[in-house]
């Protein structure tokens, strides 16, 4: 697995450390809310069990996933809920937790669907940004790190559903399309 990856983008230490900033920003802003943290599944798996641990506030978990890519390098845009939340997020202060914004088509289909339950509000982390690639845009709230326009997998990260387990984000060779 490691043989497929042409380079170390962001190190296991260096997420780590980021994470903790995040997780004090929004446990500073969060403080009298009532948070829903919504993960998207399942490439926000990580980054999210990571966040939690650093959001020293009561909050409630909660999950959903769509997909996208259909197992490929770029979204189709067609966006199918898989799975949806559990809880009712009516009045409540939610926060979706994605693992990367590259198109921005998956998360602004999210958003809009998930306004339509009336919460509170609605805010947007992601550990990655590719703003280059912006089709749709987003109002992002909380960004991990800007990166270039490159495939990367790990941390969450898939590329056909391999990779997600890698415990830092890497540039994929081009070889192992
Ligand atoms: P968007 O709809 O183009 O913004 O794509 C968002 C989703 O595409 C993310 O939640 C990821 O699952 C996936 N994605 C985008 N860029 C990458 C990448 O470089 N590597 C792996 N998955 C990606
Ligand atoms: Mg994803």
């Amino acid at each position: 697995m490691i043989n497929d990856i042409e380079r170390v983008l962001i190190s296991k230490e260096i997420l780590q450390s980021r994470i903790k900033e995040l997780g004090w920003q929004i446990t500073n802003d969060y403080k009298d809310k009532d948070l829903v943290l919504i993960c998207i599944l399942r490439g926000s798996i990580l980054f999210y069990g990571e966040l939690a641990q650093e959001i020293n506030l009561p909050l409630v978990m909660d999950f959903m996933a769509v997909s996208s890519y259909e197992g490929g390098t770029h979204s189709s845009g067609v966006v199918r809920i898989q799975h949806d939340l559990v809880e009712n997020i009516r009045d409540k202060d939610v926060l979706i937790v994605e693992d990367i914004i590259d198109s921005g088509l998956t998360l602004s289909y999210i958003i809009e669907n998930l306004k339509s339950r009336k919460p509170n509000s609605i805010k947007i982390c992601t550990l990655l940004d590719k703003p280059e690639h912006r089709i749709a845009s987003v109002a992002v709230d909380y960004v991990g790190f800007e990166i270039p326009d490159e495939f990367i997998v790990g941390y969450g990260l898939d590329y056909k559903q391999v990779y997600r387990n890698l415990p830092f984000i890497g540039v994929l060779k081009s070889t192992a399309y």
